[in-house]
Protein backbone atom coordinates (compact mmCIF):
# COMPACT_ATOMS: atom_id res chain seq x y z
CA UNK A 1 0.00 0.00 0.00
CA UNK A 2 1.31 3.46 -1.02
CA UNK A 3 1.89 5.93 1.50
CA UNK A 4 1.83 9.21 0.56
CA UNK A 5 -0.15 11.05 3.17
CA UNK A 6 0.55 10.83 6.95
CA UNK A 7 -1.25 12.55 10.14
CA UNK A 8 1.09 12.54 13.13
CA UNK A 9 -1.06 12.55 16.26
CA UNK A 10 1.14 14.86 18.81
CA UNK A 11 4.03 17.35 18.26
CA UNK A 12 6.33 16.71 21.23
CA UNK A 13 9.28 14.70 21.81
CA UNK A 14 8.98 12.11 19.11
CA UNK A 15 6.03 13.59 17.70
CA UNK A 16 7.71 16.55 15.87
CA UNK A 17 10.37 13.79 14.98
CA UNK A 18 8.88 11.66 13.18
CA UNK A 19 6.88 13.97 11.13
CA UNK A 20 9.86 15.74 10.11
CA UNK A 21 11.81 12.45 9.12
CA UNK A 22 8.39 11.30 7.17
CA UNK A 23 8.48 14.89 5.30
CA UNK A 24 12.37 14.97 5.06
CA UNK A 25 13.32 11.39 4.44
CA UNK A 26 10.01 9.82 3.09
CA UNK A 27 8.83 13.24 1.70
CA UNK A 28 5.64 12.24 2.34
CA UNK A 29 3.02 15.27 3.23
CA UNK A 30 2.65 15.14 6.99
CA UNK A 31 -0.39 16.52 8.85
CA UNK A 32 1.08 17.61 12.48
CA UNK A 33 -1.70 17.93 15.47
CA UNK A 34 -1.61 18.31 18.74
CA UNK A 35 -4.36 19.34 21.59
CA UNK A 36 -2.94 23.34 22.34
CA UNK A 37 -1.91 25.87 19.60
CA UNK A 38 1.36 26.07 22.05
CA UNK A 39 2.20 22.18 21.76
CA UNK A 40 1.66 22.94 17.64
CA UNK A 41 4.34 25.84 17.63
CA UNK A 42 6.80 24.64 19.75
CA UNK A 43 7.19 21.27 17.55
CA UNK A 44 7.03 23.12 14.16
CA UNK A 45 10.25 25.14 16.01
CA UNK A 46 11.79 22.39 16.90
CA UNK A 47 11.42 20.84 13.72
CA UNK A 48 12.77 23.96 12.21
CA UNK A 49 15.68 23.79 14.62
CA UNK A 50 16.65 20.26 13.78
CA UNK A 51 16.29 21.04 10.32
CA UNK A 52 19.04 24.55 10.24
CA UNK A 53 21.33 21.61 12.05
CA UNK A 54 21.41 19.81 9.06
CA UNK A 55 21.63 22.99 6.98
CA UNK A 56 24.56 24.27 9.22
CA UNK A 57 26.28 20.76 8.35
CA UNK A 58 26.02 21.01 4.46
CA UNK A 59 23.15 17.99 4.59
CA UNK A 60 20.43 19.62 3.42
CA UNK A 61 20.34 23.20 1.43
CA UNK A 62 18.06 25.82 2.71
CA UNK A 63 15.68 25.55 0.09
CA UNK A 64 15.71 21.66 1.28
CA UNK A 65 14.47 22.89 4.90
CA UNK A 66 11.42 25.34 3.10
CA UNK A 67 10.28 22.44 1.05
CA UNK A 68 10.44 19.92 4.06
CA UNK A 69 8.58 22.50 6.08
CA UNK A 70 5.83 23.28 3.49
CA UNK A 71 5.09 19.44 3.32
CA UNK A 72 3.97 20.02 7.36
CA UNK A 73 0.79 21.03 7.57
CA UNK A 74 0.26 21.60 11.69
CA UNK A 75 -3.50 21.78 12.38
CA UNK A 76 -5.36 21.62 16.04
CA UNK A 77 -8.15 19.88 14.25
CA UNK A 78 -7.49 15.81 14.53
CA UNK A 79 -10.36 15.42 11.66
CA UNK A 80 -8.70 17.52 9.63
CA UNK A 81 -5.43 15.49 10.25
CA UNK A 82 -6.52 12.13 9.65
CA UNK A 83 -9.50 12.95 7.05
CA UNK A 84 -7.44 11.49 4.32
CA UNK A 85 -4.40 9.67 5.77
CA UNK A 86 -2.97 6.77 4.60
CA UNK A 87 -0.97 6.01 7.86
CA UNK A 88 -1.71 7.94 11.39
CA UNK A 89 1.31 7.77 13.82
CA UNK A 90 0.33 8.08 17.31
CA UNK A 91 2.16 10.24 19.34
CA UNK A 92 0.74 11.31 22.38
CA UNK A 93 1.72 10.65 25.76
CA UNK A 94 2.16 7.37 27.24
CA UNK A 95 -0.72 7.41 29.31
CA UNK A 96 -3.43 3.86 28.44
CA UNK A 97 -6.76 5.80 28.66
CA UNK A 98 -5.69 8.95 27.04
CA UNK A 99 -4.27 7.08 23.99
CA UNK A 100 -7.07 5.27 24.01
CA UNK A 101 -9.77 7.41 23.62
CA UNK A 102 -7.66 9.05 20.84
CA UNK A 103 -7.79 6.26 18.83
CA UNK A 104 -11.03 5.27 18.96
CA UNK A 105 -11.68 8.92 17.58
CA UNK A 106 -9.23 8.44 15.36
CA UNK A 107 -10.65 5.18 13.84
CA UNK A 108 -14.07 6.91 13.02
CA UNK A 109 -12.70 9.74 11.40
CA UNK A 110 -10.26 7.98 8.76
CA UNK A 111 -11.27 5.81 6.30
CA UNK A 112 -11.04 2.06 6.37
CA UNK A 113 -7.93 1.46 4.51
CA UNK A 114 -5.91 3.52 6.51
CA UNK A 115 -3.30 1.82 8.80
CA UNK A 116 -2.81 3.21 12.64
CA UNK A 117 0.04 2.73 14.04
CA UNK A 118 1.08 3.72 17.87
CA UNK A 119 4.78 4.83 18.60
CA UNK A 120 4.00 3.66 22.46
CA UNK A 121 7.14 2.76 24.38
CA UNK A 122 5.32 0.23 26.63
CA UNK A 123 1.50 0.00 26.64
CA UNK A 124 0.61 -2.85 25.28
CA UNK A 125 -0.48 -2.79 21.57
CA UNK A 126 -3.29 -5.35 21.59
CA UNK A 127 -5.16 -2.64 24.02
CA UNK A 128 -4.81 0.17 22.01
CA UNK A 129 -5.63 -2.30 19.21
CA UNK A 130 -8.86 -2.67 20.72
CA UNK A 131 -9.66 0.90 20.79
CA UNK A 132 -10.18 0.72 17.26
CA UNK A 133 -13.04 -1.24 14.70
CA UNK A 134 -9.58 -2.31 12.65
CA UNK A 135 -7.17 -4.22 14.94
CA UNK A 136 -5.68 -6.06 11.92
CA UNK A 137 -4.81 -2.67 10.71
CA UNK A 138 -2.95 -1.50 13.90
CA UNK A 139 0.29 -2.27 14.56
CA UNK A 140 3.31 -0.57 17.06
CA UNK A 141 5.89 1.22 15.85
CA UNK A 142 8.32 2.35 17.97
CA UNK A 143 10.82 5.04 17.34
CA UNK A 144 14.01 5.80 19.26
CA UNK A 145 14.82 9.68 20.74
CA UNK A 146 16.12 11.64 18.77
CA UNK A 147 13.97 10.25 15.79
CA UNK A 148 15.72 12.31 13.21
CA UNK A 149 19.24 9.83 13.62
CA UNK A 150 18.19 6.84 15.62
CA UNK A 151 17.86 4.02 12.87
CA UNK A 152 15.47 1.67 14.36
CA UNK A 153 12.05 1.48 14.25
CA UNK A 154 10.48 -1.13 16.53
CA UNK A 155 7.27 -2.71 14.26
CA UNK A 156 5.05 -4.56 17.45
CA UNK A 157 2.59 -7.17 16.07
CA UNK A 158 -0.85 -6.66 18.47
CA UNK A 159 -2.63 -10.15 18.73
CA UNK A 160 -5.25 -9.17 15.51
CA UNK A 161 -2.31 -7.52 13.19
CA UNK A 162 -1.82 -8.77 10.08
CA UNK A 163 0.89 -9.80 8.16
CA UNK A 164 0.19 -7.35 5.39
CA UNK A 165 -0.02 -4.37 7.82
CA UNK A 166 3.48 -5.24 9.15
CA UNK A 167 4.83 -5.14 5.68
CA UNK A 168 3.47 -1.44 4.84
CA UNK A 169 4.81 -0.18 8.04
CA UNK A 170 7.98 -1.90 7.19
CA UNK A 171 8.06 -0.84 3.63
CA UNK A 172 7.56 3.30 4.86
CA UNK A 173 9.52 2.63 7.88
CA UNK A 174 12.37 2.00 5.31
CA UNK A 175 10.99 5.15 3.25
CA UNK A 176 12.22 6.72 6.02
CA UNK A 177 15.04 5.60 6.33
CA UNK A 178 15.02 3.70 9.20
CA UNK A 179 15.91 0.00 9.89
CA UNK A 180 13.32 -2.22 11.24
CA UNK A 181 12.90 -5.30 13.57
CA UNK A 182 9.51 -7.17 14.11
CA UNK A 183 8.64 -7.91 17.29
CA UNK A 184 6.62 -11.05 17.21
CA UNK A 185 4.80 -10.82 20.31
CA UNK A 186 2.79 -7.97 22.42
CA UNK A 187 5.15 -8.21 25.49
CA UNK A 188 5.76 -4.99 28.04
CA UNK A 189 8.98 -3.03 27.06
CA UNK A 190 9.04 -4.91 23.31
CA UNK A 191 12.67 -5.77 22.78
CA UNK A 192 15.14 -2.30 23.73
CA UNK A 193 13.25 -1.03 26.35
CA UNK A 194 12.44 -4.35 28.34
CA UNK A 195 16.73 -4.01 28.69
CA UNK A 196 17.10 -0.35 28.42
CA UNK A 197 14.64 0.37 31.54
CA UNK A 198 16.10 -2.01 34.04
CA UNK A 199 19.22 -0.53 33.71
CA UNK A 200 18.41 2.87 33.92
CA UNK A 201 16.36 1.86 36.80
CA UNK A 202 19.40 0.22 38.23
CA UNK A 203 21.43 3.36 37.95
CA UNK A 204 19.52 5.14 39.71
CA UNK A 205 19.27 2.97 42.29
CA UNK A 206 22.81 3.35 42.44
CA UNK A 207 22.31 7.26 43.23
CA UNK A 208 19.63 6.58 45.69
CA UNK A 209 21.85 4.65 47.72
CA UNK A 210 24.72 6.60 47.41
CA UNK A 211 26.97 4.33 46.00
CA UNK A 212 28.63 7.02 43.16
CA UNK A 213 28.37 10.44 42.25
CA UNK A 214 25.74 11.00 38.76
CA UNK A 215 28.76 11.85 36.76
CA UNK A 216 30.95 9.06 37.71
CA UNK A 217 28.14 6.46 36.77
CA UNK A 218 27.68 8.08 33.60
CA UNK A 219 31.61 8.56 33.13
CA UNK A 220 31.87 4.36 33.92
CA UNK A 221 28.86 3.43 31.79
CA UNK A 222 29.94 5.87 28.80
CA UNK A 223 34.11 4.56 28.80
CA UNK A 224 32.97 1.00 30.35
CA UNK A 225 30.08 0.51 28.12
CA UNK A 226 30.54 2.41 25.16
CA UNK A 227 27.33 4.06 25.47
CA UNK A 228 26.76 7.52 23.89
CA UNK A 229 25.66 9.21 27.05
CA UNK A 230 25.91 7.81 30.72
CA UNK A 231 22.25 5.97 31.61
CA UNK A 232 21.66 9.31 33.57
CA UNK A 233 22.24 11.71 31.38
CA UNK A 234 19.96 9.37 28.71
CA UNK A 235 17.37 9.66 31.44
CA UNK A 236 17.15 13.25 31.27
CA UNK A 237 17.33 12.74 27.53
CA UNK A 238 13.87 10.61 27.43
CA UNK A 239 11.92 12.34 30.13
CA UNK A 240 12.11 10.68 33.88
CA UNK A 241 8.36 10.96 33.65
CA UNK A 242 8.34 8.94 30.32
CA UNK A 243 10.76 6.37 32.14
CA UNK A 244 8.76 6.12 35.35
CA UNK A 245 5.40 5.08 32.85
CA UNK A 246 7.07 2.56 31.23
CA UNK A 247 8.96 1.17 34.28
CA UNK A 248 5.25 1.10 35.82
CA UNK A 249 3.91 -0.66 32.89
CA UNK A 250 6.75 -3.35 32.87
CA UNK A 251 6.03 -3.70 36.45
CA UNK A 252 2.27 -3.49 36.36
CA UNK A 253 2.04 -6.03 33.59
CA UNK A 254 4.75 -8.90 34.61
CA UNK A 255 3.55 -8.69 38.16
CA UNK A 256 7.98 -9.26 38.35
CA UNK A 257 9.42 -7.31 41.21
CA UNK A 258 12.51 -6.81 39.55
CA UNK A 259 10.92 -3.99 37.48
CA UNK A 260 10.03 -1.68 40.67
CA UNK A 261 10.77 1.38 39.77
CA UNK A 262 13.49 3.15 42.33
CA UNK A 263 11.78 5.48 45.24
CA UNK A 264 13.92 8.31 43.65
CA UNK A 265 12.85 7.78 40.20
CA UNK A 266 9.00 8.27 41.72
CA UNK A 267 10.16 11.12 43.99
CA UNK A 268 11.82 13.35 41.32
CA UNK A 269 8.71 12.89 38.91
CA UNK A 270 6.60 13.86 41.76
CA UNK A 271 9.01 16.99 42.09
CA UNK A 272 8.91 17.69 38.38
CA UNK A 273 12.60 17.17 38.04
CA UNK A 274 12.06 14.91 34.70
CA UNK A 275 15.21 16.01 33.15
CA UNK A 276 15.71 18.54 29.91
CA UNK A 277 12.18 19.42 28.88
CA UNK A 278 11.82 21.09 32.70
CA UNK A 279 15.55 22.03 32.82
CA UNK A 280 16.73 19.84 35.67
CA UNK A 281 16.84 15.80 36.14
CA UNK A 282 20.32 14.57 37.53
CA UNK A 283 21.71 17.33 35.86
CA UNK A 284 21.14 21.54 35.49
CA UNK A 285 20.06 21.68 32.02
CA UNK A 286 19.16 25.58 32.37
CA UNK A 287 23.15 26.06 32.95
CA UNK A 288 24.39 23.94 30.03
CA UNK A 289 21.76 25.91 27.48
N1 LIG B 1 18.21 16.90 14.72
C1 LIG B 1 19.27 16.95 13.89
N2 LIG B 1 20.54 16.75 14.31
C2 LIG B 1 20.73 16.55 15.63
C3 LIG B 1 19.65 16.50 16.55
C4 LIG B 1 18.36 16.69 16.05
N3 LIG B 1 17.28 16.64 16.84
N4 LIG B 1 20.16 16.26 17.79
C5 LIG B 1 21.51 16.18 17.66
N5 LIG B 1 21.84 16.35 16.36
C6 LIG B 1 23.20 16.28 15.78
C7 LIG B 1 24.02 17.49 16.10
O1 LIG B 1 23.84 18.52 15.16
C8 LIG B 1 25.43 16.94 16.06
O2 LIG B 1 25.86 16.82 14.71
P1 LIG B 1 27.45 16.80 14.33
O3 LIG B 1 28.13 15.94 15.35
O4 LIG B 1 27.46 16.20 12.97
O5 LIG B 1 27.83 18.23 14.40
C9 LIG B 1 25.27 15.53 16.58
O6 LIG B 1 23.89 15.19 16.39
C10 LIG B 1 25.63 15.42 18.03
O7 LIG B 1 24.81 16.31 18.74
P2 LIG B 1 25.26 16.98 20.09
O8 LIG B 1 26.64 17.50 19.94
O9 LIG B 1 24.17 17.91 20.51
O10 LIG B 1 25.42 15.72 21.00
P3 LIG B 1 24.43 15.07 22.01
O11 LIG B 1 25.21 14.08 22.73
O12 LIG B 1 23.73 16.11 22.82
O13 LIG B 1 23.31 14.30 21.16
C11 LIG B 1 22.81 12.05 20.35
C12 LIG B 1 23.58 13.37 20.19
C13 LIG B 1 22.47 11.54 18.97
C14 LIG B 1 21.51 12.25 21.08
C15 LIG B 1 23.76 11.01 21.04
O14 LIG B 1 24.23 11.49 22.25
C16 LIG B 1 23.09 9.69 21.29
O15 LIG B 1 23.03 8.84 20.42
N6 LIG B 1 22.59 9.48 22.53
C17 LIG B 1 21.85 8.26 22.88
C18 LIG B 1 20.45 8.39 22.42
C19 LIG B 1 19.65 7.18 22.74
O16 LIG B 1 20.09 6.22 23.35
N7 LIG B 1 18.38 7.23 22.33
C20 LIG B 1 17.44 6.18 22.60
C21 LIG B 1 16.70 6.51 23.84
S1 LIG B 1 15.55 5.27 24.26
C22 LIG B 1 14.17 5.67 23.43
O17 LIG B 1 14.08 6.67 22.74
C23 LIG B 1 13.02 4.76 23.59
C24 LIG B 1 11.90 5.39 24.34
O18 LIG B 1 10.79 4.55 24.26
C25 LIG B 1 12.24 5.64 25.77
Amino acid sequence: MEIARVAVLGAGLMGHGIAQVAAQIARSEVYLTDVRQEFLDRGVKMIDDSLGRFVKKGELTENDRAEVKKRIHATLSLKEAVREADLVIEAAPEEAQLKCQLLSGVDKATPQRTVIASNTSSISITMLAAATKRPERFCGMHFFNPPQLMKLVEIVRGVKTSDETVQTIKMFAEKMGKETVVVKKDAPGFIVNRILIPALNEAIFLVQEGVAEPADIDKAIKLGLNWPMGPLALLDYIGLDTTLSITNVLSGETGDPKYRPSPLLRQMVRAGLLGRKTGKGFYDWTEKK
